[in-house]
């Protein structure tokens, strides 16, 4: 997605390019071979043109002077002229309708509508639309009105219910030829409607239910760049339009006085449906005089309609992509191991409300129940019901009929029920929304939960009461906390002086809301584990206290990060910490096992790992060697995962904001794992940046709006994985300022090399086992695209694992211009020092917000 797109597809010879041009058609005046139809605003051209290749000439509509043009719309699609044929002509026929004719004079397309004089005028609207109009100049016809395979900003796409009249796309037959072919985009009649592609009749993509701004099937959709939609639906009228509104028209008059060249703005876009089924959005891009397409569909296999089969849901991510439903099984077990999903999944426990009571024990049932699943592209053919106040109200409805499958509620939409087979469901990583899925209760007895979150598609272990009980936690720290309703909020006071029953009440809502994931340690077992803290089982010394290698009575391995009653880390961070790291679970974390709290001590208990952090072997010069290319590889898609998880999946939207090589640290098989995320500040669903009071970070990884302003965002991240991406690749410390002799840091390096051609070069010369050139090229180009300055140019989380996969295309980056040096003191440089094993050594540097 968001990539240069060179829009190759529409490449045609413009006899017309010589042409005389006109602003209007009438019945003495018609347009000939010749000549050309310009609208007022001169950005949009009608006229006679063929497509490369082609021997046939078509009457269409186009960009003027943007090139490779576009052609918008053709009039004569299914009824070609010879483009040997120079008389062919546009004019107005007796009867006043537009009428299209070829060199004998006849007949080869008309508009066909019913008009009283033949004082008709034809003109090409400022917007691109091509109108008839009567003697008293009503539109009497517009070729918005019948589109072909392009809309632009403007026009309308849906239908009118009662007549049945639909406005869809219908893709070209190839690349060079307009004929009508088999793909098509509308939006259906249901209500919510959706967005719809089918390949001939059968459905191809699907974008989802409209939930009054966008398609919840298009996880993009909310970003900046895909809004500018308004679906209009007019119940008397039994219509329903999806209308592409960028044009400001203020702006748009602007370009009427202004030269016309000079298109100083990025509303010269469009969405259209090519000949192989792909969905652009596509825009005009000033600075490179280029198109740009900024999104895409469909990118994935996930993406097709229906890949997965029935009671199955897809995940790009994840491998196989598909999977079935919790409580049901695959329909055919030997299908399902070809890959072959699209028979789907059957259930594996009856409901019970279809079992049949006359032969079916009839005590010990207990009632079907729901399956929450988050972040979901809900399924085709749901059943909206208007009368339902909440979702309360919608799950009881479900729950009271048993061919009620699943219910969603999204509150700008209302209540939805799926009665027939849930297909092409698929799982977000962003976006989405919550899906129940009705289930019998042996269906899921295993489960300790009744709801429990399907967000394991990823292996990860997600938690309602996560979310619940730092809510609680969160809204007492707000303020709240003279109702002292929960005992974690006690915690919250000095730890010297609290009372005794404190701890105690707080311990017990732990014990409560973690008993199963995490251990309380006595100070005692530490000591023992650690062997009294000996120096001998230090592993390294960070800026909030020593981490130590322990062994606990059972064997197990565990490391201990034993936080200094000095450490600038508070009781708040340390909340922090605990609470969020015990609920971040996923393979590319690390795992916090426990902790102990005893007196002033403020001890943390991860999962130990034996091959310690990455650093250890990206910067040692002998150990470097055993980090081959597909490690490499390998460690920096497990970050950008174990990142995105931060961002994106996890219940709680985390910022790392100390994401360096020292935090990675990796298993015996070289899995990454992301350690130390006890900076990690949650915010608020909808804020996007927080104004801290001090920034906390790593020179070398600092985003500049963090560095500077003390601003931070999930894009800070997304710089420093960056830096980390690039330092991977190289084996050069971002700090390390001289690179052949030049006064350079890496990242003006890399880019230097990649905008010379020689990204290649960059790569670390100890890589000597086989590697794939373009995975290098991709990881350095993605490297580049994180390290922008501009925080809004940078792509986030979910964009680099696909690019990464390369299921995304790769935008152009712009150069990074910013450089840490300005900010360096010689006591932070001091900082930088190195530690066996840093897991726990946060660098920090504490710059004054300004
Ligand atoms: C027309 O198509 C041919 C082959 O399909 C290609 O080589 C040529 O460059 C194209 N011409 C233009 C003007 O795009
Ligand atoms: C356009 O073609 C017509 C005949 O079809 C001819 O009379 C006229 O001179 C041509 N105009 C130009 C500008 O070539
Ligand atoms: C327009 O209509 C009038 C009367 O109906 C007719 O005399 C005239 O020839 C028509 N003009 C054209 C160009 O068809
Ligand atoms: C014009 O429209 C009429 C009725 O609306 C239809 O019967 C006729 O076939 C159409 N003619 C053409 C050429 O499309
Ligand atoms: C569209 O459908 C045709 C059969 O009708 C099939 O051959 C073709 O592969 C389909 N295209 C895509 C992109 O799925
Ligand atoms: C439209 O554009 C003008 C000029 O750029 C601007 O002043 C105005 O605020 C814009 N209006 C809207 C609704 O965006
Ligand atoms: C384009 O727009 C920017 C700001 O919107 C303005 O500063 C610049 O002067 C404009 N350029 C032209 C050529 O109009
Ligand atoms: C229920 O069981 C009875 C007797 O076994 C059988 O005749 C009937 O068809 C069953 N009904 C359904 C809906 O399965
Ligand atoms: C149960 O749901 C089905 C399908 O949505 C519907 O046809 C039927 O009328 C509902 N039954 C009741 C009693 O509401």
């Amino acid at each position: 997605m968001n990539a240069y797109f060179y829009s190759s597809v529409i490449l045609f010879l413009l006899r017309a390019l010589q042409s005389r041009a006109v602003f209007n058609i009438i019945a003495s005046e018609p347009l000939l071979q010749n000549q050309t139809l310009l609208s007022n605003s001169q950005i949009f051209v009608l006229g006679f043109f063929t497509p490369n290749g082609s021997k046939n000439q078509y009457a269409g509509i186009w960009y003027k002077n943007m090139t490779p043009s576009k052609v918008v719309w053709v009039a004569n699609r299914d009824q070609p002229l010879a483009n040997t044929d120079r008389s062919t002509s546009l004019t107005i026929g007796a009867d006043g309708n537009l009428k299209l004719l070829d060199g004998q004079q006849s007949l080869v397309w008309s508009t066909n509508v019913t008009v009283n004089s033949n004082y008709s005028v034809a003109t090409l609207s400022d917007y691109g639309n091509f109108v008839l109009q009567d003697a008293n100049s009503n539109e009497i016809w517009g070729s918005f009105d019948e589109p072909t395979d392009t809309v632009v900003p403007n026009m309308k796409l849906g239908l009118n219910v009662k007549t049945g009249k639909k406005v869809y796309l219908v893709s070209w037959k190839s690349e060079n030829d307009p004929s009508s072919g088999s793909f098509v985009l509308g939006i259906t009649p249901e209500t919510p409607p959706q967005a719809f592609a089918w390949n001939r009749s059968t459905p191809y993509w699907r974008g989802g239910q409209w939930d009054k701004s966008t398609f919840v099937g298009i996880p993009d959709m909310d970003s900046t760049y895909m809004s500018g939609f308004t679906l209009q639906q007019d119940a008397q009228q039994g219509t329903s339009y999806f209308i592409l509104n960028n044009y400001n028209n203020s702006f748009f008059g602007y370009i009427f006085i202004s030269s016309v060249n000079n298109y100083n703005n990025s509303f010269f876009g469009y969405i259209f449906i090519s000949s192989d089924g792909s969905l652009k959005q596509v825009d005009w891009d000033d600075g490179t005089d280029k198109w740009l397409t900024n999104w895409k569909a469909p990118t994935s296999r996930c993406e097709i309609y229906g890949t997965c089969g029935p009671f199955s849901v897809c995940s790009s991510l994840k491998l196989p992509i598909c999977s079935c439903l919790k409580g049901f099984k695959p329909r055919s077990k030997e299908e399902w191991n070809r890959e072959t999903w699209t028979g789907g999944c059957i259930r594996e426990a009856e409901l019970q409300c279809q079992r049949n009571t006359s032969t079916s024990a009839p005590v010990t049932v207990k009632e079907d129940i729901f399956l929450k699943m988050s972040q979901m592209k809900l399924p085709d053919s749901s059943n909206y019901l208007s009368d339902m106040a909440d979702a309360e109200e919608c799950q009881s409805w479900c729950l009271s009929n048993c061919s009620c499958l699943a219910y969603s509620y999204v509150s700008t939409i209302g209540c939805m029920v799926w009665s027939e087979e849930l297909i092409d469901i698929e799982q977000f990583t962003t976006a989405g929304e919550d899906l129940f899925i009705r289930l019998a209760h042996a269906g899921l007895s295993k489960q300790k939960k009744v709801i429990i979150s399907l967000s394991t598609i990823f292996g990860i272990i997600l938690c309602v009461a996560a979310i619940y009980g730092l809510c609680k936690w969160r809204a007492n720290k707000r303020g709240m906390s003279k109702t002292m309703k929960t005992p974690a909020l006690l915690y919250s006071g000095d730890m010297t002086d609290r009372s005794e029953e404190v701890p105690n009440a707080w311990e017990e809502q732990w014990r409560q809301d973690n008993a199963s994931e995490l251990t309380l340690f006595s100070f005692d077992s530490i000591l023992l584990a650690t062997n009294n803290f000996n120096i001998s089982n230090k592993l390294g010394q960070g800026g909030f206290g020593p981490v130590y290698k322990g062994k606990l009575k059972d064997g197990k391995e565990i490391a201990v990060k034993r936080l200094s009653s000095s450490s600038s880390q508070g009781v708040e961070e340390f909340k922090n910490e605990i609470l969020m790291i015990s609920k971040l679970q996923h393979r590319n974390l690390v795992r916090l096992l426990g902790c102990c709290t005893e007196g002033e001590e403020k001890i943390l208990v991860y999962e130990y790992l034996s091959n310690k952090s990455l650093d250890a072997f990206l910067f040692h010069s002998r150990k470097k060697a055993e980090l081959s290319w597909d490690i490499r590889f390998h460690i920096v898609q497990g970050v950008a995962r174990g990142l995105l998880y931060l961002h994106r999946d996890s219940c709680l939207r985390v910022i790392h904001r100390d994401l360096k090589v020292s935090n990675i640290l990796l298993n015996e098989k070289m899995d990454p794992k992301i350690s130390d995320f006890g900076l990690a500040r949650m915010f608020e669903g909808t804020e996007v940046l927080v104004n801290t009071h001090r920034v906390v970070g790593t020179l070398g990884y600092m985003s500049p709006e963090y560095a500077m302003g003390g601003i931070f965002s999930e894009k800070s991240d997304v710089y420093s994985f960056g830096v980390l991406l690039l330092e991977i690749v190289s084996s050069k410390k971002n700090t390390s300022l001289d690179y052949h002799g030049q006064h350079l840091n890496l990242l003006i390096y890399a880019w230097q090399l990649w905008s010379g051609g020689r990204a290649l070069d960059l790569m670390d010369e100890a890589i000597v086992d086989a590697f794939a050139p373009p995975e290098v090229m991709r990881c350095i180009h993605v490297g580049l695209l994180c390290v922008q300055d501009h925080a809004a140019d940078r792509p986030n989380m979910s964009h680099v694992v696909l690019m990464l996969s390369g299921e995304s295309d790769l935008p152009q980056p712009k150069q990074p211009t910013f450089t840490f040096r300005s900010l360096t003191t010689p006591e932070i440089q001091s900082s930088q020092q190195e530690s066996r094993w840093s897991a726990n050594a946060i660098t920090t540097t504490v710059l004054e917000g300004r």
